[in-house]
Order: C-alpha cells, then structure tokens, then sequence
C-alpha cells in the first residue's frame, strides 16, 4: 500500500514538472493579443509589460486609455481599436515616447548620480498639458473656497523687525 501510493506520488510529480516545461517553452507574447502598430515601442515587448507601460502613461497624465484610443463601445464594457491612430494624442505620445528615450539615453543616463530617469511623470504629473511656473498657483477647494484667506489689496506688509 505504502509503495503503490509512493509510485503514484512520483508519477504526479513526473506529469507535474513535464507539464511545467511544456509551460515555459510558451513565448510570452504569444496569445492572440499580439500587437499590430508598434513603431516606438519594442517590437518584442510582452503583453504585461505593455499593458503596465500604458497604465504608466494614463496614471502620468491622469487620464484613461480613452485618451489616446478610439473607443469602439461603453457598453457593456469599454472596448477600443487600440492599433488606430486616429487620435492626435497618440501621435503626439508617440513623439513624447522617442523624446523621454532620447532625453534618457543621451543625456540623463551621462549623469545618473541619482540613478533616477525622467518618466512621463517627470514633467506630466497627473495632467495632459504639464504645469508651468505661469499656471495660476492659488489652489481651490470642491467648493470653489480659496485655500488660503484672498490678500487685502491695500495691506501693507509688516514692518521689518527694528
Ligand atoms: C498617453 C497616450 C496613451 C494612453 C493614455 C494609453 N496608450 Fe496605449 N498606446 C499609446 C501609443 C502611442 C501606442 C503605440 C506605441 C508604438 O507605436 O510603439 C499605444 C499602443 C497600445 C497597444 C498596442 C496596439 C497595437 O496592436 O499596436 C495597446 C494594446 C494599448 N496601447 C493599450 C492601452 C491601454 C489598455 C491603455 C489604458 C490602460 C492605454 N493603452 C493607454 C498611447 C497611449
Ligand atoms: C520633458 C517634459 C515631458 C516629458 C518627459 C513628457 N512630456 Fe508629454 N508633454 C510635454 C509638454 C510640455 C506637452 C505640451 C506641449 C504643447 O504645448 O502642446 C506635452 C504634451 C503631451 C501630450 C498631449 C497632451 C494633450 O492631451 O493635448 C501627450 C499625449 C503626452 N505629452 C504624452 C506623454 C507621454 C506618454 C510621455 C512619456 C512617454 C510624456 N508625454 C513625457 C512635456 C513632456
């Protein structure tokens, strides 16, 4: 009794591990998501890493696929002609794409004492057209109440200490 389940145990890990070969022999980016339109991004890149790339991009610039793909259907769930390119924010990603490599490669990298890179973040952070020094800084509130009490026009500012 104890030998016949001993065998059996081995053959469950025989089928087990041949199984698990069979596994990996699977090249990553071969399912039927293979993608059609990539000119800047690796050709080889897998299903994972891109779909983390764009996850990166619409959280960089607070917005969702839809952005930059044309939406084919809301309902019941969103559905996109992801390969299209009719969408001028897509053109324009891609130009930012070649940019953020370029700006990367010859130039960040020659400098790295940080070891950081500059990422769609670096200069997006949450919004589609980065935010410049002239961008009007008095935060507002929900409710449209300024964050901070509105300066009196004719207050003077405190006298320097004697
Ligand atoms: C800021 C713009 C932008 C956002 C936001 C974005 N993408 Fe993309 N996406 C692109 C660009 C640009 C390409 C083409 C890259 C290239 O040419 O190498 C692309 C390519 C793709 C492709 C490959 C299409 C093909 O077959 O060629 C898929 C799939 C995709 N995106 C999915 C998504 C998903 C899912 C989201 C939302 C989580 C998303 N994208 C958000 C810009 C964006
Ligand atoms: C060096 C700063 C910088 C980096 C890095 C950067 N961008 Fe931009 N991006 C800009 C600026 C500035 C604009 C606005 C240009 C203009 O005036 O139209 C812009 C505009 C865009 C737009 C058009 C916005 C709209 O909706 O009209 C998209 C899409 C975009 N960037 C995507 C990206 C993506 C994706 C990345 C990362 C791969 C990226 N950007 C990295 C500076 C940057």
């Amino acid at each position: 009794m104890a030998r016949r389940s001993l065998v059996l145990l081995l053959f469950v890990a025989i089928i087990g591990c041949a199984a698990i070969r069979q596994q990996k022999s699977i090249p990553a980016a071969s399912d039927d998501l293979q993608f059609h339109n990539l000119r800047v991004l690796s050709p080889t890149i897998t299903h994972d890493e891109l779909i983390a790339t764009m996850r990166g991009y619409a959280r960089a610039l607070g917005t969702r696929c839809e952005h930059c793909h044309v939406q084919t259907a809301t309902e019941p769930r969103p559905e996109f002609d992801f390969p299209n390119d009719a969408k001028p924010e897509k053109r324009v990603a891609r130009t930012m794409i070649a940019m953020t490599h370029a700006v990367n490669a010859d130039y960040v990298s020659k400098v790295n004492a940080h070891g950081q890179s500059v990422t769609c973040l670096t200069c997006h952070r949450g919004r589609t057209v980065p935010e410049t020094a002239a961008t009007p800084q008095p935060e507002r509130r929900p409710g449209g109440a300024p964050e901070a009490p509105p300066p009196t026009p004719n207050a003077q500012p405190a006298p320097p200490p004697p």
